[in-house]
């Protein structure tokens, strides 16, 4: 194989394998033998054989999986999201070059399927029996349908209560087997490190380098779609902060390889309520202090003590990047803005537009940078969220942005009553 696993800490290499943590503590990335690319090779490959559109995931095959047996793997046409700008997002944040990636147009709605279709095709040539992963969600709306869809067994750990309907379905009805744990996320990832461990599940957290690798692509495609052009900032919502190594990986292979010429800053964007990352990276400590009790509105980013802290520290810093922090109330007023423009996406998603606004308030971001925020979740992963902002019923979020249901009696006899009545009215001629 042309790629191995390489230990972030003390840079000892090892066969790709089923240990993602090496004897010293640090974690495995995956690191591969790169031959020449040119930017053609890409673009050659935007149509699959039959014409159809190709994975966005294995079109980069050679810097994600390169010896993988075509055979192995198990792919639903990840990526090929779409970019979108609009004018109230221009209006919101001040930013004249606001753009939004959205990863929320993936299969099962959200950016994990990438990694999931790396990792489950990994865990095919590794012959694994069941799968395994923690979740606050998404993770597992994903690894249940991969695992389904390639006749894999597969166990998931969510904290009870916690997660979002839209998610809960996916897993339950893509036919995973459900641990419903009484705590948290960070009590949930702990177990299903211990279960892997002890019964040989193949974990497909974010700590799997495989999933990073995959990920990657989120930032392949963002450049290619543009070009081959960088932007200035990547903004995106951070919790166990595996898109954050992910995207600075990406960005320093694609440097080294000459298919981008300048390197974008990262920003990383935790929820004020769960926000250990923030605090390290403010506080400049050298170890990441979790936070006990992990609180926000949005659920997939409510995560106390973040498994790749330690890749994401180095990509944040390679990257001259920046960490921000945003509240409940800010999420969720970008989130109304983002619904309202057309496009939508889940509470965690708006984290990165809400800090695209926050830093150009504080001075970082400048009018006229060239702004991209990865929208990393679709809206109906969590209807919940939605419905109670528009009605006002979230504790400490004032609905700001609020499109208030109009409740009309139910006893009337025409259209024409309820007009007379004054209920609704209308602006503008109809
Ligand atoms: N946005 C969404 C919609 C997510 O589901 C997650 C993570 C993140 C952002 C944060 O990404 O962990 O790479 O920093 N969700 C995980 C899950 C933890 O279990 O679904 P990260």
């Amino acid at each position: 194989m042309s790629s191995f696993f390489r230990c972030i800490r003390c840079g000892q290499k090892s066969k790709p394998g089923t240990s993602f943590r090496c004897g010293c503590g640090g974690l495995r990335e995956v690191q591969h033998k790169f031959g020449d690319f040119s930017r053609d090779l890409f673009d050659g490959r935007f149509k699959g054989l039959n014409g159809e559109i190709g994975s966005g995931v294995w079109r980069y095959k050679e810097l994600v999986h390169p010896d993988l047996a075509d055979d192995l793997i198990q792919t639903r046409s990840e990526g090929n999201t779409s970019i979108y700008r609009h004018i109230n997002l221009v209006k919101y944040t001040g930013l004249r070059s606001i753009s939004l990636k959205h990863e929320g147009e993936n299969p099962t709605g959200s950016f994990k399927d990438r990694g999931m279709t790396v990792g489950i095709s990994e865990a095919k040539r590794l012959g694994a029996k069941v799968v395994a992963c923690a979740s606050t969600g998404n993770t597992s709306a994903s690894l249940s349908s991969y695992a389904a869809f390639s006749g894999i067994d597969c166990l998931i750990f969510i904290p009870e209560g916690e997660i979002a309907f839209g998610k809960l379905a996916q897993a339950l009805a893509y036919g995973a087997k459900v641990v419903q744990v009484k705590g948290n996320f960070d009590d949930s990832m702990n177990l299903v490190q211990e279960a892997s461990e002890l019964l040989g599940f193949y974990l497909l957290n974010s700590i799997n380098p495989w999933r990073i690798e995959g990920q990657k692509t989120i930032i392949f495609e963002l450049i290619q779609q543009r070009l081959w052009s960088s932007p200035d900032w990547i903004i995106f919502p951070a919790g166990n902060l595996g898109n954050t190594s992910a995207f600075g990986k990406a960005l320093r292979e694609m440097l080294q390889l000459k298919l981008i010429d300048s390197m974008p800053r990262l920003a990383a964007v935790q929820a004020a309520g769960a926000n250990p990352f923030y605090d390290l990276w403010v506080g400049g400590s050298s170890r990441i202090s979790p936070v006990k009790n992990p609180s926000t509105v949005a659920s997939a980013i409510k995560i106390g003590n973040p498994v790749s802290w330690e890749k994401a520290l180095n990509e944040i810093r390679a990257s001259k990047g920046v960490v921000a922090q945003v509240s409940d109330q800010d999420i969720m007023d970008a989130k109304a803005i983002v619904d309202g423009s057309g496009v939508g996406c889940e509470p965690a998603s708006a984290a990165s537009v809400a800090g695209a606004k926050i830093l150009f308030e504080e001075g970082l971001i400048k009018v006229d940078d060239d702004v991209v925020c990865i929208l990393t979740g679709n809206l109906l992963k969590d209807p919940g969220a939605s419905v109670d902002y528009h009605t006002g019923v979230i504790n400490g979020v004032s609905p700001s942005f609020a499109n208030k249901p109009v409740v009309v009696e139910p006893v009337v006899s025409s259209f024409k009553d309820i007009l007379e009545k004054g209920s609704i009215s209308f602006g503008g001629n109809y």
